[in-house]
Protein backbone atom coordinates (compact mmCIF):
# COMPACT_ATOMS: atom_id res chain seq x y z
CA UNK A 1 0.00 0.00 0.00
CA UNK A 2 0.99 3.86 -0.29
CA UNK A 3 1.52 5.10 2.91
CA UNK A 4 4.80 5.87 4.43
CA UNK A 5 7.05 5.25 7.30
CA UNK A 6 5.61 8.10 9.19
CA UNK A 7 2.41 7.11 11.28
CA UNK A 8 -0.69 10.18 9.97
CA UNK A 9 -2.34 10.28 13.21
CA UNK A 10 -5.91 12.38 13.47
CA UNK A 11 -7.99 13.83 15.78
CA UNK A 12 -12.30 13.92 15.56
CA UNK A 13 -13.80 16.32 17.52
CA UNK A 14 -17.55 16.91 17.91
CA UNK A 15 -19.16 20.19 15.41
CA UNK A 16 -21.99 20.72 13.63
CA UNK A 17 -24.32 18.07 12.12
CA UNK A 18 -23.68 15.94 9.44
CA UNK A 19 -25.85 16.67 6.12
CA UNK A 20 -25.64 15.97 2.31
CA UNK A 21 -26.07 12.92 -0.01
CA UNK A 22 -23.13 10.57 -0.68
CA UNK A 23 -22.16 7.39 -2.70
CA UNK A 24 -19.79 5.34 -0.57
CA UNK A 25 -17.18 3.68 -2.69
CA UNK A 26 -17.45 0.17 -4.68
CA UNK A 27 -17.66 -2.93 -2.48
CA UNK A 28 -14.54 -4.71 -1.32
CA UNK A 29 -15.74 -8.10 -1.51
CA UNK A 30 -17.41 -7.94 -4.59
CA UNK A 31 -14.32 -5.95 -6.34
CA UNK A 32 -11.87 -8.97 -5.67
CA UNK A 33 -14.09 -11.41 -6.84
CA UNK A 34 -14.90 -9.48 -10.22
CA UNK A 35 -11.08 -9.07 -10.83
CA UNK A 36 -10.79 -12.52 -9.72
CA UNK A 37 -13.92 -14.48 -12.06
CA UNK A 38 -12.35 -11.93 -14.69
CA UNK A 39 -9.19 -13.56 -14.97
CA UNK A 40 -10.29 -16.85 -15.00
CA UNK A 41 -12.89 -16.26 -17.47
CA UNK A 42 -12.63 -16.20 -21.35
CA UNK A 43 -12.54 -12.77 -22.92
CA UNK A 44 -13.78 -9.52 -21.68
CA UNK A 45 -15.50 -8.26 -17.90
CA UNK A 46 -15.99 -4.69 -17.80
CA UNK A 47 -16.21 -3.46 -14.38
CA UNK A 48 -17.59 -0.32 -13.47
CA UNK A 49 -17.88 1.12 -9.44
CA UNK A 50 -14.08 -1.15 -8.61
CA UNK A 51 -13.66 -0.18 -5.58
CA UNK A 52 -9.76 1.56 -5.46
CA UNK A 53 -8.44 1.26 -2.34
CA UNK A 54 -5.26 -0.84 -1.65
CA UNK A 55 -6.33 -4.65 -1.39
CA UNK A 56 -8.35 -4.36 -4.31
CA UNK A 57 -5.41 -2.63 -5.98
CA UNK A 58 -3.31 -5.62 -5.05
CA UNK A 59 -5.63 -8.63 -6.27
CA UNK A 60 -5.49 -6.45 -9.57
CA UNK A 61 -2.02 -6.71 -9.70
CA UNK A 62 -1.94 -10.43 -8.51
CA UNK A 63 -4.18 -11.25 -11.57
CA UNK A 64 -1.84 -9.43 -13.99
CA UNK A 65 1.42 -11.37 -12.75
CA UNK A 66 -0.90 -14.46 -13.20
CA UNK A 67 -1.43 -13.40 -16.90
CA UNK A 68 -4.54 -11.53 -16.96
CA UNK A 69 -4.82 -8.60 -18.61
CA UNK A 70 -5.96 -5.68 -16.33
CA UNK A 71 -6.44 -1.74 -17.75
CA UNK A 72 -7.97 0.83 -16.07
CA UNK A 73 -9.98 3.02 -18.60
CA UNK A 74 -11.95 6.34 -18.00
CA UNK A 75 -11.31 9.42 -15.40
CA UNK A 76 -11.22 9.53 -11.73
CA UNK A 77 -14.68 9.00 -10.53
CA UNK A 78 -16.23 7.13 -13.49
CA UNK A 79 -13.21 4.70 -14.34
CA UNK A 80 -13.86 1.04 -15.64
CA UNK A 81 -11.68 -1.23 -15.18
CA UNK A 82 -11.40 -4.43 -17.80
CA UNK A 83 -10.60 -7.70 -17.09
CA UNK A 84 -9.12 -10.35 -20.39
CA UNK A 85 -8.89 -13.22 -18.62
CA UNK A 86 -6.88 -16.54 -19.61
CA UNK A 87 -9.69 -19.17 -18.74
CA UNK A 88 -10.34 -21.75 -16.12
CA UNK A 89 -6.99 -23.23 -15.05
CA UNK A 90 -5.03 -21.16 -17.08
CA UNK A 91 -3.22 -19.01 -14.70
CA UNK A 92 0.49 -18.91 -15.53
CA UNK A 93 3.37 -18.98 -13.39
CA UNK A 94 4.29 -15.20 -11.58
CA UNK A 95 7.46 -14.09 -11.96
CA UNK A 96 7.75 -12.76 -8.69
CA UNK A 97 5.86 -13.35 -5.22
CA UNK A 98 2.14 -11.97 -5.40
CA UNK A 99 2.32 -9.44 -2.22
CA UNK A 100 -1.31 -8.82 -0.81
CA UNK A 101 -0.96 -6.59 1.77
CA UNK A 102 -3.27 -5.56 3.77
CA UNK A 103 -5.69 -8.44 2.27
CA UNK A 104 -7.13 -11.38 3.68
CA UNK A 105 -9.59 -11.72 1.36
CA UNK A 106 -7.19 -11.35 -1.87
CA UNK A 107 -5.36 -13.55 -0.51
CA UNK A 108 -7.30 -17.10 0.68
CA UNK A 109 -8.96 -15.69 -2.72
CA UNK A 110 -6.41 -16.10 -4.70
CA UNK A 111 -4.73 -19.14 -3.12
CA UNK A 112 -8.10 -20.83 -4.35
CA UNK A 113 -7.84 -20.04 -8.01
CA UNK A 114 -3.78 -20.72 -8.22
CA UNK A 115 -4.89 -24.10 -6.06
CA UNK A 116 -6.73 -25.16 -9.51
CA UNK A 117 -3.73 -24.86 -12.15
CA UNK A 118 -0.64 -26.29 -12.16
CA UNK A 119 1.80 -23.75 -11.71
CA UNK A 120 3.43 -22.36 -7.97
CA UNK A 121 3.28 -19.24 -6.61
CA UNK A 122 4.58 -17.40 -3.56
CA UNK A 123 2.11 -15.54 -1.03
CA UNK A 124 3.35 -12.73 1.11
CA UNK A 125 1.29 -9.47 2.56
CA UNK A 126 2.42 -7.28 5.64
CA UNK A 127 2.82 -7.48 9.24
CA UNK A 128 -0.46 -7.97 9.60
CA UNK A 129 -1.39 -10.41 7.32
CA UNK A 130 2.04 -12.08 7.94
CA UNK A 131 0.20 -13.09 11.53
CA UNK A 132 -3.53 -14.24 10.35
CA UNK A 133 -4.38 -17.85 9.94
CA UNK A 134 -4.01 -19.23 6.59
CA UNK A 135 -4.36 -23.31 7.50
CA UNK A 136 -8.02 -22.65 7.63
CA UNK A 137 -8.20 -22.27 3.57
CA UNK A 138 -4.71 -24.60 3.14
CA UNK A 139 -6.45 -27.55 4.52
CA UNK A 140 -9.41 -28.11 1.89
CA UNK A 141 -7.06 -27.00 -0.69
CA UNK A 142 -4.06 -29.49 -0.27
CA UNK A 143 -7.43 -32.12 0.23
CA UNK A 144 -7.52 -31.27 -3.41
CA UNK A 145 -4.82 -32.15 -4.55
CA UNK A 146 -2.09 -28.08 -3.62
CA UNK A 147 0.97 -28.64 -1.82
CA UNK A 148 1.87 -26.12 0.34
CA UNK A 149 5.61 -25.38 0.70
CA UNK A 150 7.62 -22.85 3.04
CA UNK A 151 5.11 -21.75 5.46
CA UNK A 152 5.86 -19.85 8.28
CA UNK A 153 4.79 -21.98 11.52
CA UNK A 154 0.98 -22.78 11.17
CA UNK A 155 0.91 -21.96 7.90
CA UNK A 156 1.75 -18.41 7.97
CA UNK A 157 2.84 -16.11 5.11
CA UNK A 158 4.89 -16.00 3.49
CA UNK A 159 4.27 -19.51 1.59
CA UNK A 160 4.22 -21.30 -1.38
CA UNK A 161 1.70 -22.93 -2.94
CA UNK A 162 2.03 -25.39 -6.06
CA UNK A 163 -1.41 -25.69 -7.57
CA UNK A 164 -2.87 -29.25 -8.66
CA UNK A 165 -2.30 -30.81 -11.76
CA UNK A 166 -5.57 -32.98 -11.44
CA UNK A 167 -7.79 -31.28 -8.79
CA UNK A 168 -10.49 -33.31 -6.72
CA UNK A 169 -13.15 -32.03 -6.60
CA UNK A 170 -14.42 -32.43 -2.52
CA UNK A 171 -17.22 -32.06 -0.01
CA UNK A 172 -16.21 -29.58 2.53
CA UNK A 173 -17.71 -28.67 5.96
CA UNK A 174 -16.28 -25.10 6.65
CA UNK A 175 -15.52 -24.99 10.00
CA UNK A 176 -16.58 -21.75 10.75
CA UNK A 177 -19.03 -19.33 8.80
CA UNK A 178 -16.26 -17.77 6.44
CA UNK A 179 -17.26 -16.57 3.32
CA UNK A 180 -13.08 -16.50 2.30
CA UNK A 181 -13.04 -20.59 2.81
CA UNK A 182 -15.63 -21.09 0.87
CA UNK A 183 -14.75 -19.22 -2.22
CA UNK A 184 -11.17 -20.44 -1.74
CA UNK A 185 -12.69 -24.09 -2.30
CA UNK A 186 -15.24 -22.96 -5.05
CA UNK A 187 -12.42 -20.88 -6.92
CA UNK A 188 -9.89 -24.00 -6.93
CA UNK A 189 -13.22 -26.58 -7.85
CA UNK A 190 -13.57 -24.69 -11.32
CA UNK A 191 -10.73 -26.81 -12.58
CA UNK A 192 -11.91 -29.99 -10.78
CA UNK A 193 -13.99 -32.51 -12.53
CA UNK A 194 -17.56 -33.43 -11.25
CA UNK A 195 -18.95 -31.25 -8.16
CA UNK A 196 -17.59 -29.36 -5.76
CA UNK A 197 -19.53 -29.12 -2.44
CA UNK A 198 -19.14 -26.45 0.51
CA UNK A 199 -21.65 -27.03 3.18
CA UNK A 200 -21.58 -24.03 6.12
CA UNK A 201 -24.05 -24.84 8.88
CA UNK A 202 -24.11 -20.33 9.19
CA UNK A 203 -24.79 -18.68 6.07
CA UNK A 204 -21.28 -16.43 5.10
CA UNK A 205 -21.85 -13.38 2.10
CA UNK A 206 -22.74 -15.21 -0.75
CA UNK A 207 -21.37 -13.48 -3.35
CA UNK A 208 -18.62 -16.01 -4.99
CA UNK A 209 -21.87 -17.86 -6.16
CA UNK A 210 -23.78 -14.93 -7.24
CA UNK A 211 -21.17 -13.37 -9.17
CA UNK A 212 -20.01 -17.35 -10.47
CA UNK A 213 -23.56 -17.87 -12.62
CA UNK A 214 -23.44 -14.41 -13.50
CA UNK A 215 -20.27 -15.85 -15.33
CA UNK A 216 -22.32 -18.55 -16.81
CA UNK A 217 -20.88 -21.40 -13.87
CA UNK A 218 -23.71 -23.87 -12.95
CA UNK A 219 -24.05 -23.46 -8.89
CA UNK A 220 -26.58 -24.42 -6.54
CA UNK A 221 -27.55 -23.38 -3.21
CA UNK A 222 -29.88 -24.80 -1.02
CA UNK A 223 -30.89 -24.38 2.28
CA UNK A 224 -28.79 -26.50 5.22
CA UNK A 225 -30.14 -26.58 8.64
CA UNK A 226 -31.96 -23.74 10.33
CA UNK A 227 -28.75 -20.86 9.64
CA UNK A 228 -26.90 -22.74 6.80
CA UNK A 229 -26.37 -23.77 3.09
CA UNK A 230 -25.30 -26.47 0.39
CA UNK A 231 -24.02 -25.04 -2.37
CA UNK A 232 -22.81 -26.96 -5.17
CA UNK A 233 -20.27 -26.23 -7.78
CA UNK A 234 -20.25 -27.76 -11.33
CA UNK A 235 -16.05 -28.56 -12.07
CA UNK A 236 -14.58 -27.21 -15.51
CA UNK A 237 -17.52 -24.67 -16.53
CA UNK A 238 -16.41 -22.05 -19.50
CA UNK A 239 -16.66 -18.76 -17.36
CA UNK A 240 -17.65 -16.01 -20.15
CA UNK A 241 -16.42 -12.32 -19.55
CA UNK A 242 -19.08 -10.30 -17.93
CA UNK A 243 -20.32 -6.62 -17.18
CA UNK A 244 -20.34 -6.02 -13.55
CA UNK A 245 -21.43 -2.79 -11.55
CA UNK A 246 -20.04 -2.84 -8.34
CA UNK A 247 -22.71 -1.11 -5.84
CA UNK A 248 -21.88 1.04 -2.70
CA UNK A 249 -20.13 -0.85 0.24
CA UNK A 250 -22.61 -1.28 2.73
CA UNK A 251 -19.23 -2.15 5.56
CA UNK A 252 -18.04 1.88 4.25
CA UNK A 253 -21.80 3.00 4.42
CA UNK A 254 -21.66 1.60 8.26
CA UNK A 255 -18.97 4.69 9.32
CA UNK A 256 -21.64 7.62 7.88
CA UNK A 257 -24.45 6.21 9.27
CA UNK A 258 -23.28 5.81 12.72
CA UNK A 259 -21.52 8.70 12.79
CA UNK A 260 -25.39 10.65 11.16
CA UNK A 261 -27.12 8.27 14.38
CA UNK A 262 -24.65 9.92 17.02
CA UNK A 263 -24.42 13.62 15.74
CA UNK A 264 -27.14 15.47 16.83
CA UNK A 265 -29.16 17.01 13.83
CA UNK A 266 -27.85 14.68 11.67
CA UNK A 267 -29.65 14.10 8.29
CA UNK A 268 -27.93 12.02 5.62
CA UNK A 269 -28.38 10.03 2.21
CA UNK A 270 -25.95 7.21 0.88
CA UNK A 271 -26.95 6.18 -2.39
CA UNK A 272 -26.45 2.81 -4.12
CA UNK A 273 -25.77 1.05 -0.70
CA UNK A 274 -25.68 -2.77 -1.47
CA UNK A 275 -28.43 -4.80 0.40
CA UNK A 276 -27.65 -7.94 -0.17
CA UNK A 277 -29.12 -10.02 3.20
CA UNK A 278 -25.81 -11.90 3.97
CA UNK A 279 -24.33 -8.30 4.83
CA UNK A 280 -27.28 -6.48 6.28
CA UNK A 281 -26.92 -7.41 9.89
CA UNK A 282 -25.74 -4.11 10.98
CA UNK A 283 -29.08 -2.19 9.67
CA UNK A 284 -31.19 -4.30 11.22
CA UNK A 285 -29.01 -4.46 14.89
CA UNK A 286 -29.25 -0.51 14.38
CA UNK A 287 -32.50 -0.36 13.93
CA UNK A 288 -33.36 -1.90 16.69
CA UNK A 289 -31.64 0.40 18.62
CA UNK A 290 -33.98 3.03 17.55
CA UNK A 291 -32.04 4.20 14.53
CA UNK A 292 -33.66 6.01 12.26
CA UNK A 293 -32.51 4.55 8.78
CA UNK A 294 -35.25 4.78 5.93
CA UNK A 295 -34.52 2.86 2.46
CA UNK A 296 -35.90 3.79 -0.62
CA UNK A 297 -35.45 3.08 -4.30
CA UNK A 298 -34.75 -0.51 -4.08
CA UNK A 299 -33.11 -2.01 -6.71
CA UNK A 300 -31.08 -5.51 -8.00
CA UNK A 301 -28.11 -6.07 -10.36
CA UNK A 302 -26.21 -8.80 -11.22
CA UNK A 303 -27.95 -10.86 -8.65
CA UNK A 304 -26.85 -8.39 -5.96
CA UNK A 305 -29.88 -5.90 -4.12
CA UNK A 306 -29.49 -1.72 -3.49
CA UNK A 307 -31.15 1.26 -2.33
CA UNK A 308 -30.52 4.49 -1.08
CA UNK A 309 -31.07 5.01 2.79
CA UNK A 310 -32.03 8.11 4.47
CA UNK A 311 -30.30 8.16 8.23
CA UNK A 312 -31.30 10.63 10.46
CA UNK A 313 -29.56 11.45 14.27
CA UNK A 314 -31.71 9.17 16.74
CA UNK A 315 -31.94 8.55 20.22
CA UNK A 316 -30.00 4.60 20.51
CA UNK A 317 -31.33 1.87 23.58
CA UNK A 318 -29.08 -1.07 24.52
CA UNK A 319 -29.66 -4.29 22.60
CA UNK A 320 -28.71 -7.70 22.44
CA UNK A 321 -27.10 -9.02 19.01
CA UNK A 322 -27.68 -12.67 18.74
CA UNK A 323 -24.61 -15.03 17.62
CA UNK A 324 -26.04 -16.10 14.29
CA UNK A 325 -26.28 -12.81 13.23
CA UNK A 326 -22.54 -12.52 13.11
CA UNK A 327 -21.58 -13.74 9.68
CA UNK A 328 -24.12 -10.64 8.28
CA UNK A 329 -21.51 -7.85 10.32
CA UNK A 330 -18.97 -9.51 10.75
CA UNK A 331 -16.86 -6.41 9.50
CA UNK A 332 -19.53 -4.13 11.52
CA UNK A 333 -18.84 -4.48 15.43
CA UNK A 334 -16.48 -2.04 15.75
CA UNK A 335 -18.63 0.92 14.72
CA UNK A 336 -21.52 -0.70 15.99
CA UNK A 337 -19.70 -0.64 19.60
CA UNK A 338 -19.49 2.86 18.77
CA UNK A 339 -22.85 3.23 18.61
CA UNK A 340 -23.23 0.96 21.65
CA UNK A 341 -21.10 3.75 23.47
CA UNK A 342 -23.71 6.58 23.12
CA UNK A 343 -26.82 4.44 23.39
CA UNK A 344 -28.89 4.00 26.41
CA UNK A 345 -28.33 0.54 28.28
CA UNK A 346 -26.32 -2.01 28.15
CA UNK A 347 -25.48 -4.05 24.36
CA UNK A 348 -24.85 -7.32 24.21
CA UNK A 349 -23.09 -8.66 21.61
CA UNK A 350 -22.44 -12.46 20.90
CA UNK A 351 -20.61 -14.98 19.41
CA UNK A 352 -17.67 -13.11 17.76
CA UNK A 353 -14.66 -15.19 18.57
CA UNK A 354 -13.56 -14.98 14.80
CA UNK A 355 -12.87 -10.83 15.20
CA UNK A 356 -10.07 -11.98 16.94
CA UNK A 357 -8.21 -13.46 13.77
CA UNK A 358 -9.06 -10.53 11.84
CA UNK A 359 -6.84 -7.82 10.41
CA UNK A 360 -5.88 -7.08 14.14
CA UNK A 361 -7.40 -9.04 17.48
CA UNK A 362 -10.47 -6.65 16.81
CA UNK A 363 -12.40 -7.83 20.40
CA UNK A 364 -9.43 -6.80 22.15
CA UNK A 365 -9.26 -3.80 19.87
CA UNK A 366 -12.93 -2.35 20.47
CA UNK A 367 -12.55 -3.24 23.80
CA UNK A 368 -9.16 -1.06 23.81
CA UNK A 369 -10.90 1.54 21.85
CA UNK A 370 -13.83 2.51 24.21
CA UNK A 371 -12.00 1.54 27.47
CA UNK A 372 -9.09 4.81 26.43
CA UNK A 373 -12.28 6.75 25.76
CA UNK A 374 -14.25 6.70 29.04
CA UNK A 375 -16.46 3.71 28.27
CA UNK A 376 -17.28 0.90 30.38
CA UNK A 377 -16.62 -2.81 28.36
CA UNK A 378 -15.91 -6.30 29.23
CA UNK A 379 -14.76 -9.00 27.32
CA UNK A 380 -16.71 -12.50 28.52
CA UNK A 381 -15.57 -14.91 26.96
CA UNK A 382 -16.39 -14.43 22.66
CA UNK A 383 -19.14 -12.12 23.85
CA UNK A 384 -18.45 -8.16 24.41
CA UNK A 385 -21.17 -5.82 26.50
CA UNK A 386 -20.97 -2.53 26.34
CA UNK A 387 -22.56 0.12 28.80
CA UNK A 388 -23.88 2.96 27.17
CA UNK A 389 -24.27 6.17 29.15
CA UNK A 390 -25.80 8.27 26.04
CA UNK A 391 -22.50 9.75 25.67
CA UNK A 392 -18.97 8.76 25.20
CA UNK A 393 -15.96 11.00 27.10
CA UNK A 394 -13.98 10.67 24.84
CA UNK A 395 -9.92 12.57 25.21
CA UNK A 396 -8.34 9.18 24.31
CA UNK A 397 -5.42 8.02 21.48
CA UNK A 398 -6.73 5.58 19.68
CA UNK A 399 -4.08 2.62 18.59
CA UNK A 400 -4.85 1.51 15.04
CA UNK A 401 -3.24 -1.68 14.65
CA UNK A 402 -2.86 -1.77 11.10
CA UNK A 403 -6.34 -1.83 10.57
CA UNK A 404 -8.86 0.33 8.76
CA UNK A 405 -11.71 0.04 10.52
CA UNK A 406 -10.24 0.65 13.96
CA UNK A 407 -8.90 4.16 12.66
CA UNK A 408 -12.40 4.92 10.88
CA UNK A 409 -14.43 3.58 14.03
CA UNK A 410 -12.62 5.57 16.35
CA UNK A 411 -12.94 8.92 14.33
CA UNK A 412 -16.71 8.40 14.14
CA UNK A 413 -16.87 8.24 17.74
CA UNK A 414 -14.57 11.35 18.38
CA UNK A 415 -17.56 13.11 16.13
CA UNK A 416 -19.75 13.35 18.97
CA UNK A 417 -17.59 12.56 21.99
CA UNK A 418 -17.66 15.22 24.92
CA UNK A 419 -13.91 15.45 24.39
CA UNK A 420 -11.91 14.78 21.27
CA UNK A 421 -10.43 11.00 20.12
CA UNK A 422 -7.50 10.75 18.41
CA UNK A 423 -6.36 7.83 16.10
CA UNK A 424 -2.43 7.09 15.88
CA UNK A 425 -2.16 6.14 12.34
CA UNK A 426 -5.01 6.71 9.00
CA UNK A 427 -2.76 5.11 7.00
CA UNK A 428 -4.28 2.29 6.32
CA UNK A 429 -7.97 3.55 5.62
CA UNK A 430 -6.91 3.74 1.97
CA UNK A 431 -6.91 -0.36 2.12
CA UNK A 432 -10.78 -0.37 2.04
CA UNK A 433 -12.48 3.57 2.19
CA UNK A 434 -9.65 5.91 0.31
CA UNK A 435 -11.97 8.68 0.49
CA UNK A 436 -13.04 8.44 3.91
CA UNK A 437 -11.28 11.76 5.24
CA UNK A 438 -12.31 13.93 2.52
CA UNK A 439 -16.09 12.65 2.53
CA UNK A 440 -16.43 12.87 5.77
CA UNK A 441 -15.22 16.19 6.29
CA UNK A 442 -17.10 17.28 2.89
CA UNK A 443 -20.58 15.97 5.54
CA UNK A 444 -19.14 18.26 7.73
CA UNK A 445 -16.84 16.16 10.27
CA UNK A 446 -14.60 17.68 11.73
CA UNK A 447 -11.32 16.66 11.86
CA UNK A 448 -7.74 17.94 12.30
C1 LIG B 1 -14.89 -11.37 3.20
C2 LIG B 1 -15.26 -12.26 4.18
C3 LIG B 1 -15.15 -11.99 5.62
C4 LIG B 1 -14.88 -10.50 5.92
C5 LIG B 1 -13.89 -9.91 4.96
C6 LIG B 1 -14.39 -10.03 3.52
C7 LIG B 1 -15.05 -11.76 1.79
O1 LIG B 1 -14.11 -12.77 6.15
O2 LIG B 1 -14.43 -10.33 7.24
O3 LIG B 1 -13.67 -8.54 5.24
O4 LIG B 1 -15.01 -10.89 0.91
O5 LIG B 1 -15.21 -12.97 1.54
P1 LIG B 1 -14.39 -14.31 6.57
O6 LIG B 1 -15.01 -14.96 5.42
O7 LIG B 1 -13.06 -14.93 6.87
O8 LIG B 1 -15.27 -14.23 7.78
Amino acid sequence: MTHSDQPSPLQARSGGALTGRVRVPGDKSISHRALILGALAVGETRISGLLEGADVLNTAKAMQALGARVERHGANGAAVWSVHGVGVAGFAPPDAPLDFGNSGTGCRLVMGAVAGCPIVATFDGDASLRSRPMRRVLDPLELMGARVGDAQEGGRLPLTLKGARDPLPILYRTPVASAQIKSAVLLAGLSAPGVTTVIETEASRDHTELMLKHFGAVITSLREGSHGRRIALAGQPELHGAEVVVPADPSSAAFPIVAALIVEGSDLVLTDVMTNPLRTGLFTTLREMGGSIEESEVRGDAGEPMAQFRVRASKLRGVEVPPERAPSMIDEYLVLAVAASFAEGTTIMRGLQELRVKESDRLEATAAMLRVNGVKVEIAGDDLIVEGRGHVPGGGLVATHMDHRIAMSALVMGLASDKPVTVDDTAFIATSFPTFIPMMRGLGAEFS
